[in-house]
């Protein structure tokens, strides 16, 4: 059986008439750890939405535990083990916490049980002092904190993070990579996470991609990123 849970083989992707990926190939091996850095604009949000199925026009191959996904419809693409928390985050603001967990379950993976209240409790004890509080009456970090939780609950094959610790307090970026880290080591979820925070990005990760206007231009492990002291400022500083 084929190890890699996500392969993305030479995907262009369009908004219109304009080209923003260049023939992006990326493998994400079952239970492990993608950082895909890059500055603004370079095609973070675009990669993520393409291999979700929402938004650009893609061509090439996407392919999930061997088996393309390219033809399927985002819901499809859910009920097969993608879960995306979006920048955005996307917290319902006028339902609790609860409610905006529960309504995650909706999309959980065929086969599988959805993870309940007490079990998400159980993995992010913070959420439990929360859970009538309203969305709109979460702090950012605890807001991201609900958006990860929540992300996990359809029990995904993969989840995708698209900048997580933008606008948090370096204190709460600690508290997130910790959980995410404790997270990953204990549901054995395969992990891509969008960053422009390098050092948020290696706590929670085992590999690198960085993309630069549109087209993959580094990939290995952070040993190999560490060695090569040029990508940062080539790709990376504003
Ligand atoms: N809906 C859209 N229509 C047209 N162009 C778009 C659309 N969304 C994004 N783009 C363009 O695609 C390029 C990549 O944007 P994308 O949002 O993927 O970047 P990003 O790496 O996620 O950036 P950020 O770190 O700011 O979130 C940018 O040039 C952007 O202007
Ligand atoms: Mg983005």
């Amino acid at each position: 059986m084929n190890s890699q849970l996500l392969e993305v083989k030479e995907c262009d992707a369009f908004y219109g008439e304009s080209h923003i990926l260049h023939s992006i190939s990326m493998e994400i091996e079952e239970g492990s750890g993608v950082a895909l850095l890059g500055r603004n604009g370079a095609g973070k949000s675009t990669l993520f939405k393409s291999i979700l199925g929402a938004g650009p026009t893609v061509t090439g191959d996407i392919r999930l535990r061997g088996r393309s996904i390219m033809h399927a419809a985002v819901h499809e693409r859910a009920l097969s083990g993608l879960s995306l928390v979006p920048e955005d985050r996307r917290i319902f603001p006028h339902i609790s916490v609860e409610e905006n967990l529960r309504f995650a379950q909706r999309a959980t993976r065929k086969g599988e049980t959805a993870l309940d209240i007490a079990e998400v409790v159980e993995r992010f004890p913070m959420l439990g002092g929360l859970l009538d509080r309203r969305g709109y009456q979460l702090s950012g970090g605890q807001q991201q904190m609900l958006a990860v939780a929540r992300g996990l609950v359809p029990r995904p094959l993969l989840l995708l993070l698209d900048e997580p610790a933008e606008g948090l307090a370096p204190l709460v970026v600690q508290e997130l990579s910790e959980q995410i880290a404790r997270i990953r080591k204990r549901e054995h979820v395969g992990l891509l996470l969008a960053e422009q925070n390098v050092g948020f990005a290696r706590q929670c990760t085992e590999f690198v991609y960085i993309i630069d206007s549109g087209r993959i231009v580094f990939r290995g492990d952070w040993s190999s990123f560490d060695a090569d002291a040029e990508l940062v400022n080539r790709y990376l500083a504003v």
